[in-house]
């Protein structure tokens, strides 16, 4: 008989998001055990959760959502209460060179996950919860004025978006059809410490760092609402725990940026923590060829997690932005690392 209050298994806790929510739940939930499922990609990395591997509520089992009968093994070992499923692909550039990579896992991988849910629970709903994490990209595109809102009519544009857009009907589909209990969110985009360096912020920390071109896609005026990755944990174990089953949340910054501001901000910020002359790394921005069916802007509308559950961001991006360099200057050991081999390859292959 586990001596904990509750289990709950976090898929994808070894990568960005994922790790910072394992740790929250970890720290603030010592009555729960967490179980951590991750195939450990490319994305996965287990020293991004050194600071808690040894945490006698924290367990951690190497699996992938592909393997079904895996999946079922791990439901019928831990009898979750609950689930929270991050683990994905989720970066929009290698959805286009690699779309089927994106319905394997996003798609399909869901998919097992609420077969293995639904399997396990076998109808005894009471008290279980599935937490599917999402995304504001599947809303598509708005103009230069507008917000998302709970209510978008879905019309995703990348391989990425449409997979999360499929995998967030499979969801809703397993509450309407088999009566299981969800919950789901779509956020903005994060950033924040052990933020893998294929995204724009940390993809610019680290070529400043090297002295490489930083490259902006297109004429640079893309426009994203930023939230610090530790304020969507807080948002993910709100509705975890306060959300109302079925319903669904949007979680965002209040906080948008032009891509090209965003990186003249960086470069800045960068010049005067590392002691450069001012205005050096401006000079390494580079205008390189746009993203093919680049959406234009995203910013979301969260009133709706404000007014019913109180959330608001706790960080303000000056904030959020200045601890996330300075923990990227801190820990080249981590940069090195997840910067060396494959990386490489998918580096020369993205910018050539
Ligand atoms: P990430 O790429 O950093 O991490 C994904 C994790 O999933 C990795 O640990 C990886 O090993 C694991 N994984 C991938 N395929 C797997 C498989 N087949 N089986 C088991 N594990 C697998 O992603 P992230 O940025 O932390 O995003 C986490 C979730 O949040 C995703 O569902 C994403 O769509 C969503 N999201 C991300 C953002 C953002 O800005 N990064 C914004 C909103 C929503
Ligand atoms: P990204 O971090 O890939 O997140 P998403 O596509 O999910 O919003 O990109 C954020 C924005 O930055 C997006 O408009 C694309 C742009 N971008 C660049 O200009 N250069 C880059 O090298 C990258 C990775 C992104």
């Amino acid at each position: 008989m586990s001596t904990f209050r509750k289990t709950i298994l976090i898929t994808g806790g070894a990568g960005f998001i994922g790790s910072h929510v394992v740790r929250l739940f970890v720290r603030n939930h010592p009555d729960y055990l967490v179980v951590n499922l991750d195939a450990l990609t490319y994305a996965g990395n287990l020293e991004n959760l050194k600071d808690v591997e040894d945490a006698p509520n924290y367990l951690f089992v190497k699996e992938n959502l592909l393997n079904a009968e895996g999946l079922d093994r791990v439901m019928e070992t831990h009898r979750p209460d609950g689930i929270i499923h991050l683990a994905a692909e989720s970066h929009v550039d290698r959805s286009i060179s690699s779309p089927l990579d994106f319905v394997y896992t996003n798609v399909i991988g869901t998919v097992n996950l609420l077969n293995a849910a639904k399997k396990c629970w076998d109808g005894q709903f009471d008290g279980k919860r599935f937490y599917h994490v999402s995304t504001d990209e599947v809303y598509g595109t708005l103009g230069a004025t507008g917000l998302f809102t709970e209510e978008t009519p879905y019309d995703p544009h990348s391989p990425y978006s449409a997979s999360k857009a499929a995998s967030d009907h499979f969801v809703r589909a397993y509450g309407d059809t088999y009566g299981l209990p969800f919950v789901l969110s779509n956020c903005s985009n994060n950033y924040g410490p052990h933020h893998f360096p294929e995204k724009l912020i940390p993809l610019m920390i680290n070529n400043v760092l090297k002295g490489k071109p930083l490259p902006v896609y297109g004429d640079g005026k893309y426009t994203r609402d930023w939230l610090f990755v530790k304020d969507h944990a807080l948002a993910i174990d709100l509705i975890y725990h306060k959300g109302a089953t079925g319903a669904t949340y949007n979680i965002g910054g209040f906080n948008e940026w032009q891509n090209i501001d965003l990186v003249r901000l960086l470069c800045r910020l960068m010049d005067q923590k590392t002691g450069r002359p001012e205005g050096s790394s401006e000079e390494l921005i580079t205008y390189v060829k746009d993203r093919p069916g680049h959406d234009l802007r995203y910013a979301i509308d969260a009133t709706k997690l404000k007014s019913e559950l109180g959330w608001t961001p706790t960080v303000t991006f000056e904030e959020g932005l200045s601890q996330t360099i300075d923990w990227y200057l801190e820990n080249g050991a981590w940069l090195e690392h997840v910067t060396s081999g494959a990386y490489q390859d998918y580096y020369a292959q993205q910018y050539v």
